[in-house]
C-alpha cells in the first residue's frame, strides 16, 4: 500500500510525501461503556488507512482519495466541513488544530486504505488518526497518541454528528501487536494485555447490514445513560457516570430508575464488570471463561441495551450452537456491522460454510468473513 500510495502521490502532485498509517480496531469486550467513562478492551488490526502528505505553499489544500477515486480542493484559511463526504475527516481534524491555535498551511494529501467498509472496524477513526498522525509530523506538532485520539473524537462529534467515545481512535493510536488494550475511559490510560489464542482465532462475521437509524440510536443511548446518572445521583451522590456503580448496586438502581432506563443502566454496569473479569481470564489463558463473557455481553447488548438487530442476533445464536466456538457477540455500536467469534482455527472453513448457507436462507444476503490479526497502532512509515 505504501508504494501504491507513493505512486498516486507522484502522479497527482509530485514529490516525496510523509506517509502515516493508522489501523482499524476490534473490541474483545466492553461495548457502549466508553462514553460512561467505563472499561473497554480493544485491539488494533492488520487493516488500516495510509495518508501521504506534503506542504504545497498554495492557498489550497488538495486532496485525493484512492478509494473514491476523487479529488477535492479547499481553501485552508476558510473552510467548512460537510457531513457525509470523506473530505470532512481532513477538514474536521484541521478544524481541531485551528480551534487549539496550532499553525498550519497548505498541503497536498493522498489517502488510501484496505479496511473492509461497514464491518464495524472503525474505518472513520482510523482515517482521522491517520490524518492526525500525518499532519502532526508535517507541521512538527509532536502530538502524542492521546491528543490525536481526542482530536479525532472531537472531529467525529462536531462534523459526523456521532457522540462517540474515545475507544476507536484510542485503539488505532495506541494499538500493540499481539496485545489488547485494557482501557480505563476515565483516566484514559491502558494496560497492554498479551493475547495468545493458541489453537483459536478471532473471526469476524460481517452481517452486511447497516440500519439507517444507527447514529441517532447511538446518541439516544448515550443520552439515556446521562439521564440515569442524573436520577441516580439523588441516592448515589458520588457518581459521575454509571461506571461508578457495581453489580451489587443493581437492586437499588432498579428501584430508582423507570423501567425504560433501568435495563440500559444495567448493561453498562454489568458490562464494565465483564471487561475486568475478561482481562483476568485472558491473563490466565482461560479462553472458555472469556468466551462465556462474550456471550453474556451479546445478550446484554441485545436484550437490555437494545442495540442489536435480527441479523446480528441470528449470527451470534448460530455461532453459540456451533460446537467448538467458545464465544460470539456483536461488536461495536450495533444495528449492523459484525459479530466477533472465538473459534478453533481448524473449524473455520466448516463454520463459514454453515453460517453462510443459513444466513443467505434467512436474509437473502451473504455474510463476509474476516480473520483478524492483532497488530501495531498508528505510525509514520517514512
Ligand atoms: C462505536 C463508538 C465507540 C463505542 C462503540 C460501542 O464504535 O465509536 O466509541 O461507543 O460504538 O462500544
Amino acid at each position: 500500500m505504501t508504494s501504491e500510495l507513493k505512486a498516486h502521490f507522484h502522479q497527482y502532485f509530485g514529490g516525496n510525501p510523509i506517509i502515516a498509517f493508522a489501523p482499524g480496531r476490534i473490541n474483545l469486550i466492553g461495548e457502549h461503556t466508553d462514553y460512561q467513562e467505563g472499561f473497554v478492551f480493544p485491539a488494533a488490526v492488520q487493516f488500516g488507512i495510509w495518508t501521504g502528505v506534503q506542504k504545497n505553499e498554495l492557498p489550497f489544500c488538495r486532496l485525493y482519495s484512492m478509494d473514491f477515486e476523487e479529488e477535492f480542493t479547499f481553501d485552508w484559511k476558510s473552510f467548512s466541513p460537510k457531513k457525509g463526504h470523506w473530505s470532512t475527516y481532513v477538514m474536521g481534524f484541521l478544524a481541531q488544530l485551528k480551534q487549539a491555535g496550532y499553525p498550519f498551511e497548505g498541503f497536498d494529501m493522498v489517502i488510501g486504505g484496505n479496511i473492509p467498509l461497514g464491518a464495524g472496524l472503525s474505518s472513520s477513526a482510523a482515517l482521522s488518526v491517520s490524518i492526525g498522525t500525518a499532519l502532526s509530523q508535517l507541521f512538527g506538532l509532536k502530538f502524542n497518541p492521546l491528543s490525536i485520539s481526542k482530536y479525532a473524537q472531537n472531529s467525529e462529534h462536531q462534523f459526523a454528528g456521532v457522540n462517540c467515545g474515545i475507544m476507536d481512535p484510542y485503539a488505532s493510536a495506541f494499538g500493540k501487536k499481539n496485545h489488547a488494550l485494557l482501557l480505563d475511559c476515565r483516566s484514559n490510560q491502558h494496560q497492554e494485555i498479551p493475547i495468545d489464542l493458541g489453537e483459536y482465532s478471532l473471526l469476524l462475521v460481517n452481517s452486511n447490514v447497516k440500519h439507517s437509524l444507527a447514529d441517532s440510536a447511538y446518541n439516544q443511548r448515550r443520552a439515556a445513560c446521562e439521564e440515569s446518572v442524573q436520577l441516580l445521583r439523588a441516592h448515589f451522590p458520588y457518581i459521575q457516570t454509571l461506571r461508578d456503580l457495581k453489580n451489587e448496586n443493581l437492586n437499588e438502581v432498579e428501584k430508582l430508575l423507570p423501567s425504560s432506563l433501568f435495563p440500559k443502566a444495567k448493561h453498562v454496569i454489568t458490562e464494565c464488570e465483564r471487561v475486568q473479569l475478561a482481562a483476568n481470564y485472558l491473563k490466565q489463558g482461560d479462553l472458555k471463561a472469556f468466551g462465556k463473557l462474550m456471550n453474556e455481553s451479546h445478550r446484554s447488548l441485545s436484550r437490555d441495551y437494545e442495540v442489536s438487530c435480527p441479523e446480528l442476533d441470528f449470527l451470534a445464536e448460530k455461532a453459540w450452537e456451533f460446537p467448538g466456538v467458545l464465544g460470539a457477540r456483536m461488536m461495536g455500536g450495533g444495528f449492523g456491522g459484525c459479530t466477533i467469534n472465538l473459534i478453533p482455527i481448524e473449524q473455520i472453513s466448516t463454520f463459514q460454510n454453515k453460517i453462510e448457507q443459513s444466513y443467505v436462507e434467512n436474509f437473502g444476503v451473504a455474510p463476509t468473513f474476516i480473520q483478524v490479526k492483532i497488530s501495531e497502532g498508528a505510525k509514520i512509515m517514512s
